[in-house]
């Protein structure tokens, strides 16, 4: 009967069926199944708990959204608002109680504008397509966002987002200067109209709890012609420890323009079985002047010119991406599709080196899981010179690295995924000493159930806390109150969506 309602209350607004029809799936439609679980975690979609929803609504305009909306408050059911799909515990497509998915698939444009060095860019569409559309403009701009073409603009920019130019320019969110959402009431909003308070709050708080967010302006950031690039591979032993320590002292502190990660992650090959660190580089500039800032600042790592290319930003987009030596169109394209797979995930920032002897713990860890990575990402410069209140993502300055503990797995069932999810909770626990604390941090972008939930139609802020002081620290009371005032209902909501501060309303 709701599914019938819903459909009832869309085409009443748009007077015939045959509108809807293009955009609107029930469970009856063909297309229904392929919409719903595209671009998914299949181990969030095997959940019993979760249900399939009722109707995915993939609009081809703002009015399409508005009335999905307000159709979806007037039938009791919540929404879940998807772009790309990457969300880490698939909150963007599965829910307990009956719901519709607004799917932003459609609403993909980009329109660059060089000449003042902005772009307006739609939800729906990818950084791959993204990055593609300003390389198309440009060699000499760029934008600072994640490494994974096929991760949506909608959920990354709300969540922060960031990337191998973070030490240079930042998160994604704080290259936003302006966007339009619709709210609960179902009013298209930008930035004047939304007011500072929800413009702050959807540049890094998340932005599926407080509207639709169309579209997002911009500022591309220039990069040179050349930028250059290397991986170093080294197997983790004692030398490599020594390495992966000192790395963890320079990182941070070099040159905005170098970025080096770390991904340590288990090796086998024809003849044994190890654990390698990758150090995985993007250098804004050319090699003649990497080389030696890296003997000056990093000589431990061994750098020598023939481990490095030279390349356009957008090569080392796909460098980045696994797509070396393809045509940049690849990053418009299903290949992304590789990224699909059982996983999950938790994060970390580390504010004082790790002591030597846990690299050697985890190292032992990782022996015994074949696909799990753990990836350093280092922070500083920009990060650092920017307030942790600024934008509700706080990790600022203090914050050597970020850490992203994530294991995938390709069985089925209950089985498999508790094993795997063992795994991780206890390497987490392992970790828990030698990283952020107080709260122990996490990234929204990495999202992670285990750090807490909200209770299905009684949330309350105080709960909250325990979880949403770990993704925004002193801001989740700002958030809070934004929340109060823009979504007093709680439509917008979600297992950890922000919850309402009541003494706001
Ligand atoms: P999805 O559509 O699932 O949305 C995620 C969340 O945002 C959900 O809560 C959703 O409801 C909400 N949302 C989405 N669109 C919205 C809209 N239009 N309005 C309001 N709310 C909306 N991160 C990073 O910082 N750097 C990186 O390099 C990477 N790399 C990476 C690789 C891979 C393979 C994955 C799976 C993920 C990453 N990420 C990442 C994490 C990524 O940034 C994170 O999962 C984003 O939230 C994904 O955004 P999507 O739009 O794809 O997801």
């Amino acid at each position: 009967a709701t599914n019938n309602g819903f459909v009832f209350c869309m085409n009443d607004y748009f007077v015939s069926f045959a509108n809807t029809s293009r955009y609107v799936f029930t469970p009856d439609l063909p297309m229904y199944s392929s919409i719903v679980w595209s671009q998914h975690n299949p181990r969030c979609s095997n959940s019993t708990a979760s249900q399939r929803p009722i109707a995915i609504v993939t609009p081809l305009n703002e009015d399409e959204i508005r009335v999905a909306i307000v159709c979806s408050r007037e039938h009791g059911l919540q929404v879940r608002i998807r772009s790309g799909g990457h969300d880490y515990e698939g909150l963007s497509y599965i829910c307990k109680t009956p719901f519709v998915v607004i799917d932003m698939r459609n609403l993909r444009s980009i329109s660059i504008d060089i000449e003042h060095e902005t772009a307006w860019v739609q939800s729906g569409a990818t950084l791959g397509e993204l990055y593609y559309s300003i390389a198309q403009k440009s060699r000499t701009h760029g934008f600072p966002a994640g490494v994974c073409p096929s991760v949506g603009v909608g959920g990354h920019f709300s969540g922060g987002g960031f990337g191998a130019m973070v030490r240079k320019y930042g998160l994604a969110a704080d290259n936003v200067i302006d966007a339009y959402l619709i709210d609960a009431n179902g009013n298209l909003l930008n930035r004047e109209a939304m007011g500072e308070d929800l413009f702050w709050a959807i540049r890094g708080g998340g932005g599926a709890s407080f509207g639709v967010i169309v579209s997002w302006k911009i500022k591309l950031v220039k990069v040179p012609p050349k930028v250059t690039v290397f991986s170093i591979y080294k197997t983790m032993d004692q030398h490599t420890t020594e390495v992966v320590h000192r790395w963890q002292h320079v990182a941070h502190t070099m040159k905005n323009e170098l970025f080096i990660r770390v991904i340590i992650q288990y090796l086998q090959d024809d003849k044994n079985t190890s654990v390698q660190a990758l150090f995985n580089s993007l250098f804004l500039g050319e090699l003649n002047e990497l080389i030696p800032l890296m003997n000056e600042n990093f000589p431990q790592l061994g750098l020598k010119p023939s481990d490095c290319i030279e390349m356009s930003w957008i090569d080392s987009v796909l460098f980045f991406a696994g797509f070396q030596g393809k045509p940049a169109k690849v990053l418009l394209g299903n290949d992304t599709d590789l990224y699909v797979s059982y996983f999950k995930a938790k994060s970390d920032f580390v504010t004082k080196p790790i002591p030597k002897h846990v690299f050697k713990g985890i190292r032992e860890r990782f022996l015994e899981q074949k696909l799990a990575f753990m990836i350093m990402d280092p922070y500083g410069g920009r990060m650092s010179e920017i307030s942790e209140s600024h934008l509700p993502f706080p990790h600022r300055k203090r914050n050597l690295y970020n850490v992203q503990y994530l294991v995938k797995w390709e069985a089925n069932g209950v089985r498999a995924s508790n094993e795997h999810i063992h795994w991780l909770r206890s390497l987490y626990r392992y970790m828990e000493p030698h990283v952020s604390r107080h709260p122990r941090s996490a990234y929204l972008n990495y999202r992670d159930l285990d750090l807490g939930t909200n209770r299905e139609g009684d949330t309350s802020y105080s709960e909250a806390r325990v979880w949403g002081e770990k993704y925004f620290k002193g801001n989740f009371k700002r958030l809070a109150q934004v929340k109060s005032r823009v979504d007093p209902d709680n439509f917008f909501r979600n297992e950890q969506s922000i919850p309402l501060h009541k003494s706001s309303i």
